[in-house]
Order: structure tokens, then C-alpha cells, then sequence
């Protein structure tokens, strides 16, 4: 059975509260955040406060992807705030390893994330360490944007990995992701399926959380 993880970056704020509701009756499993601070992507989203607002909403696990430049400098901020996962992008930390540690020192599950040209290998060294991997399938810093196809040839280069050094990190994707990328996506064995205008750019949130949720389990 796979996860599926709205991203609130395309939800109303004007009533997050309700949102969030209609994507938990829909099944969904945790709350995505995207936290973009127009340094690392082009765009500017939310910080702590929305994360801070959204665990006080839900009881899901909070999932925190934080494109920004120094995440070092925020991480206890975020993880003060609720957050169950926390994920940093490879291409940004300097020191890994070290970040890798630090989230799960401050109480949350530790994740890498690589851009759609950073190699999957270049997760090797924390391999063994990390929570989940999320490979992204569009270029960050926008919901809405075309699904990458040669991202399923990355989700089983990522599944071999694994499976060569024998350990379990999740595989999440982000970025694009509908009906039809998901069900590639999950048959290939991708865990974890963050959608964001898929589910909230929708008539009916919950519906189209329900529909996402039925492709990914069998
Ligand atoms: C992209 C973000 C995604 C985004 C996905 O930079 O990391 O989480 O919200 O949006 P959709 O599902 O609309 O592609
Ligand atoms: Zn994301």
C-alpha cells in the first residue's frame, strides 16, 4: 500500500483547517510542506508557522521538504513545530552526514532529496542513515508542472540500491503526480506519492484524494 502526501503548497489558505479535513477523509496519510524561500528555487511558500498551524490541525505526520538555502540554520525550528519528517536536498547541504544526524538528534525522521539531474548515487554515503529518499519528478519550486518521464527509470535505479546495501529508507516522488504517473510510478515500487494541484486544484478534494488513494493500493 503506498502513502499518499497532499501538498498543502497548492491548498486555500484561507481555510487550511477544512483542507486538510477534506484530504483525511479522502485517505490521505501525511501532510506534505513545501518550503521554498526564493534562494535554492525561484520561490517564495511558508516557514514554521504554517507547519506549526497544520500539526495543530491533523494528527497525520507532517512531511517537510525544505528547499532552502542553509537548511542547517532552520531545522529545530521545524522540528519544534511538528514536524514528523524532515528532508533536505543534497545538492544544498555541504555536510550530509552530519544534517542527516541532526534531525534525527532533534526527534524527526531524516530525508534526502535529489533534483531530477542529481544523480541517485549521490545518496550512497547516507544511504544507510536516511528515513526516506524523495526523488524529485519535476524541477522544484512550483505545483503543477509536468511530470519528468525518466523519473520511473530513477525510482528503480533508487529501488537497487536499496536492495544492494540491504537497508529500507522510503522512496517518495513529488511533482506531477495524478492518476496516471502514480500508478507508473507505484507498479515500479515507488512508497510514498506527494500530489499537490492533483488533489487541492480540484472541485472535489476529497474525491481526488480517494481516486489517487485507490490507484496506489493493491
Ligand atoms: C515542487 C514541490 C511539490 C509541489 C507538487 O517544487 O516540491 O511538492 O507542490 O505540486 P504538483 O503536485 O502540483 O506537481
Ligand atoms: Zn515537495
Amino acid at each position: 500500500m503506498g502513502i499518499l502526501a497532499p501538498s498543502i503548497l497548492s491548498a486555500d489558505f484561507t481555510n487550511l483547517a477544512q483542507q486538510i479535513r477534506m484530504v483525511e477523509i479522502g485517505g490521505a496519510d501525511w501532510i506534505h510542506c513545501d518550503v521554498m524561500d526564493g534562494h535554492f528555487v525561484p520561490n517564495l511558500s511558508f516557514g514554521p508557522s504554517i507547519i506549526k498551524a497544520a500539526h495543530k490541525i491533523t494528527n497525520l505526520p507532517i512531511d517537510v521538504h525544505l528547499m532552502i538555502e542553509n537548511p542547517d540554520k532552520y531545522l529545530e525550528d521545524f522540528i519544534k513545530a511538528g514536524a514528523s519528517y524532515v528532508t533536505v536536498h543534497v545538492e544544498e547541504v555541504v555536510h550530509l552526514n552530519r544534517t542527516v544526524n541532526r534531525i534525527k538528534e532533534l526527534g524527526a525522521k531524516a530525508g534526502v532529496v535529489i533534483n531530477p539531474t542529481t544523480p541517485v548515487k549521490s545518496i550512497l554515503d547516507v544511504a544507510e542513515y536516511i528515513d526516506l529518499l524523495l526523488i524529485m519528478t519535476v524541477n522544484p519550486g512550483l505545483g503543477g508542472q509536468k511530470f519528468i518521464p525518466n523519473s520511473i527509470q530513477r525510482i528503480k535505479e533508487a529501488i537497487t540500491l536499496r536492495n544492494e546495501l540491504n537497508t529500507n529508507f522510503l522512496i517518495e516522488i513529488d511533482g506531477g503526480v495524478n492518476v496516471e504517473t502514480a500508478k507508473t510510478a507505484f507498479k515500479v515500487g515507488a512508497d510514498v506519492f506527494v500530489a499537490g494541484s492533483a488533489i487541492f486544484k480540484t472541485d472535489n478534494i476529497s474525491a481526488a484524494t480517494m481516486e489517487l488513494k485507490k490507484v496506489i493500493t493493491q
